[in-house]
């Protein structure tokens, strides 16, 4: 009798483990998902400078897409969005040690989306866009939803 007793809690224990795990990691994960998803204040010091920039980033690229659709040219290249380095995120371990190289690929796709050739626009727009997802996925998948939605079909 106490001896299964025992074996009963030894049981219950490892089950009540398990479950606080689990409970951990699905806690863990929505946070990660909910980052970077709100267009209100993140932090009560306000939003970061990226955080600031990735919204004019949306707006640029909806205005973009219209544009392009109508079969026009962008023409000012924004300059701006080149801080992208070096803007600050809300939580300095955001940048993580690849994000420097997705960066660099979202510029180098912006700047041959502004040099395009008019057959090519909808391509290199729609390649800027993969640009946004790749680094999105490693660093901030809220927005990724979002973001997909700027795709020109
Ligand atoms: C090199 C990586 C990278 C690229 C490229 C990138 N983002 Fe972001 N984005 C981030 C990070 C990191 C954050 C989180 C910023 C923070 O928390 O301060 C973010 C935040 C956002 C947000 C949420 C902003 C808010 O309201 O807090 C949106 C929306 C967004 N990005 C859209 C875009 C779009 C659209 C593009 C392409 C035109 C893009 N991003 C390209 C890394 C990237």
């Amino acid at each position: 009798m106490a001896l299964s007793l025992n074996r009963f809690f030894v049981i219950l224990s490892f089950v009540c483990v398990a479950l606080f795990l689990v409970q951990c990691k699905q806690s863990g994960e929505k946070k990660e998902a909910e980052k970077c998803t709100s267009n209100k204040p993140l932090n009560p010091n306000g939003d970061s400078e990226l955080a600031l920039m990735m919204r004019n980033m949306v707006h640029s690229s909806e205005s973009l897409k219209e544009l392009i659709k109508q079969g026009k040219l962008p023409d000012q290249f924004p300059e701006e969005f080149l801080k992208i380095h070096t803007a600050k995120p809300t939580d300095s371990n955001t940048k993580k040690a690849s994000f420097d190289g997705y960066a660099t690929n979202y510029i180098l796709n912006l700047q041959s989306l502004y040099k395009s050739p008019k057959d090519q626009l909808t391509t290199n727009y729609n390649a800027v866009i993969s640009a946004c997802v790749s680094c999105h996925t490693e660093h901030c998948p809220g927005p990724l939803k979002k973001i997909k939605q700027l795709t020109i079909e």
